[in-house]
């Protein structure tokens, strides 16, 4: 079997340039004690479920673990255990996609009465979404946001989602409804917390 080209897989799930190679196997569990969350997503991303990591300190990981998950749903969308992957159509890399919350909402925003084309360009055609600093969008997406989880919900597709937002927060914003969809899907959100990485002193 041909080894899997990661880099190239990974641009084209439009994985920031600065995420490139970012998997569960460097991550740093003993950094503010995360061996039992990470092992708690790596499980959920194996199975290939909704995951939503929270929390307002910066630099933890939650992004790290995100793209980390994405990836390994996308090689178990791929190639699950035998006899099945003989059988099973093979998912392009572009049906899993890496959204920067802020990015897309400006897009969304700039786009006017067009906004739709980009609601339909990044729904469309995916199998798994992950939405990178939900919340960071400006607030006139949130119908968009709500359209998306729900069609989401209701197609079986998978959502990986980073957010500043606590529960609260995302019931305040999103509405009920959205949040018990993504709970219901997840199972819980997983709260992550700790001193920044980037402030770790090595300077690398
Ligand atoms: N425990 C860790 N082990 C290895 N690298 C880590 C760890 N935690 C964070 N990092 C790295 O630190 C940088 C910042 O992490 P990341 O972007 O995932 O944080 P975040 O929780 O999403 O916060 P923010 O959205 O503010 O950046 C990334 O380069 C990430 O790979
Ligand atoms: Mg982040």
């Amino acid at each position: 079997m041909r080894a899997i080209d990661w880099r190239r897989i990974e641009t084209r799930m439009s994985i920031a340039p600065e995420y490139i190679g970012k998997k569960f196997c460097n991550f740093d569990v003993g950094f503010n004690k995360q061996k039992v969350k990470a092992a708690e997503i790596e499980h959920a991303a194996r199975n290939r479920r909704w995951i939503i990591l929270s929390g307002d300190d910066p630099g933890v990981g939650k992004t790290h673990l995100a793209i980390a998950a994405m990836k390994l749903s996308w090689r178990m969308d791929r190639a699950p255990e035998p006899p099945f992957y003989e059988t099973e159509a093979v998912p392009d890399e572009d049906s899993y996609r890496f959204i920067p919350m802020r990015d897309w909402g400006q897009r969304i925003v700039s786009a006017g009465y067009r906004a739709e084309e980009i609601w339909d360009e990044t729904v469309n055609g995916c199998r798994c979404l992950l939405l990178d600093d939900l919340g960071f969008e400006p607030e006139r997406c949130n119908c968009h946001i709500s359209r998306l989880v729900d069609d989401y919900y209701r197609r079986q597709r998978q959502l990986i989602i980073t957010t500043n937002l606590d529960a609260d927060g995302l019931v305040y914003r999103y509405g009920g409804a959205i949040v018990d969809r993504i709970i219901g899907k997840a199972g819980r959100i997983i709260e992550m917390t700790g001193r920044s990485y980037r402030q770790r002193g090595d300077g690398r």
